[in-house]
């Protein structure tokens, strides 16, 4: 007896693309309330100027659905062609369901199998991997991709190492199937043995025995920024080796928006040409883990400085430590 198979399109492509950008923006002033610290300071070490806090409506599914309905509409597409829901996330506050689900639900994605991962800031390239490989065996035609974080729900304000960079938003992918390669081959790992770098402070079951606690995220960002500056520069140069992308073949480099001196020293180490464009959107947005890679990519797009078919490097990197990254087709 022999098992049938499925098979599917031979490439795979981001057809579309959304973000979410909450309302509110926090300047640096607004920060330097709440920590011992300076406009200049934060500017120097990290390039951010400013950055987006969601409100109590902009919950993780509102952001995340606003985002999807951009990136499904720009895909040409109808929701309900959507067959897969991936959500990347390490916010949503519910254990139990995932809120791919109701996302799905939402949207009008009926009946779409979904799910959440948690991958922190590599979230939106391993989901992006998953999807590519999903088109390519037939499991799927259209997964939506989603990258959603409400940072603020889960960073001390008055944690002078992590107050200044986290953030909040959404940003939603397409990936189906296309006539030419559209997403290059993951290069991906973790190293658990670095965990304690980035971590949530204390479990939930320790924090609910005292009222007083709420679980905040912990970061020792010196050694991040150095792992992310050296080795994640090797990752992003063997996911463009996998691509068959040369550093001159390149036009668009998107890294986790974590810090711009961190994009700047990856840029050099991979010796990018000057004429390669780089998000930097760090600068208005944060650190929005999972959701700052789509959300750079949409706003290269939407002020014109990159466009559709443009080859484009990705690559994420946070807590776990774990990271993904890839050689992409611009939508
Ligand atoms: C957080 C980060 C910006 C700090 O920059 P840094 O250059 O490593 O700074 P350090 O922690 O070494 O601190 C340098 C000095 O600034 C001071 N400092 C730390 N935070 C400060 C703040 N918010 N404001 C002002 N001064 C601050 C420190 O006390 C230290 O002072 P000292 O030299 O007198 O001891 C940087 O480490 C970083 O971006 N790390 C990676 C973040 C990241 O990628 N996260 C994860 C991926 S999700």
């Amino acid at each position: 007896m022999t098992i049938s198979v499925v098979q599917g399109a031979r490439f795979s492509a981001i057809k579309g693309i959304g973000g979410y950008r909450p309302r509110r923006v926090v300047d640096n002033a607004e920060i330097c309330t709440m920590i011992d610290s300076s406009d200049e300071w934060i500017q120097t070490r990290s390039g951010i100027k400013e950055r987006r806090w969601a409100g109590e409506d902009e919950t993780i599914q509102m952001m995340s659905v606003s985002a999807a309905r951009k990136a499904i509409e720009r895909a040409g597409l109808e929701p309900a062609q959507i067959d897969t829901v991936i959500v990347s996330t390490v916010t949503h506050l519910y254990q139990t369901p995932a809120v791919a689900a109701t996302i799905a639900s939402e949207l009008g994605a009926t009946g779409a199998a979904a799910f959440d991962i948690s991958a922190a800031c590599a979230g939106f390239c391993y989901g992006t991997a998953m999807a590519d490989s999903l088109v390519r065996t037939g499991t799927s035609k259209y997964v939506l991709v989603i990258g959603v974080e409400r940072l603020s729900d889960i960073t001390d304000p008055h944690d002078r190492s992590t107050a200044f960079i986290f953030a909040d938003g959404a940003g939603a992918a397409v990936v189906g199937p296309s006539d030419t390669p559209g997403i290059g081959p993951v290069v991906w790992g973790s190293d658990g043995d670095q965990a304690a770098l980035i971590t949530q402070n204390e479990p939930w079951d320790v924090a609910m025995a005292d009222e007083a606690h709420w679980p905040v995220l912990q970061m020792n960002g010196n050694p991040v920024f150095k792992w992310a500056s050296y080795t994640m520069a090797k990752a992003a140069a063997e996911a463009m080796d996998a691509a068959g992308i040369s550093p001159d073949q390149l036009e668009v480099f998107v890294p986790h928006q974590a810090n711009m001196r961190i994009t700047d020293a990856m840029f050099r180490a991979l010796k990018l040409p000057q004429g390669v464009i780089v998000a930097r959107d760090i600068a208005r947005q944060g650190n929005t883990s999972a959701a700052s890679i789509p959300l750079a990519i949409e706003a290269l797009l939407e002020s014109g400085e990159a466009r559709s078919g443009q080859t484009c490097l990705i690559i994420g990197f946070g807590a776990g430590l774990v990271y993904a990254g890839q050689v992409i087709a611009l939508p």
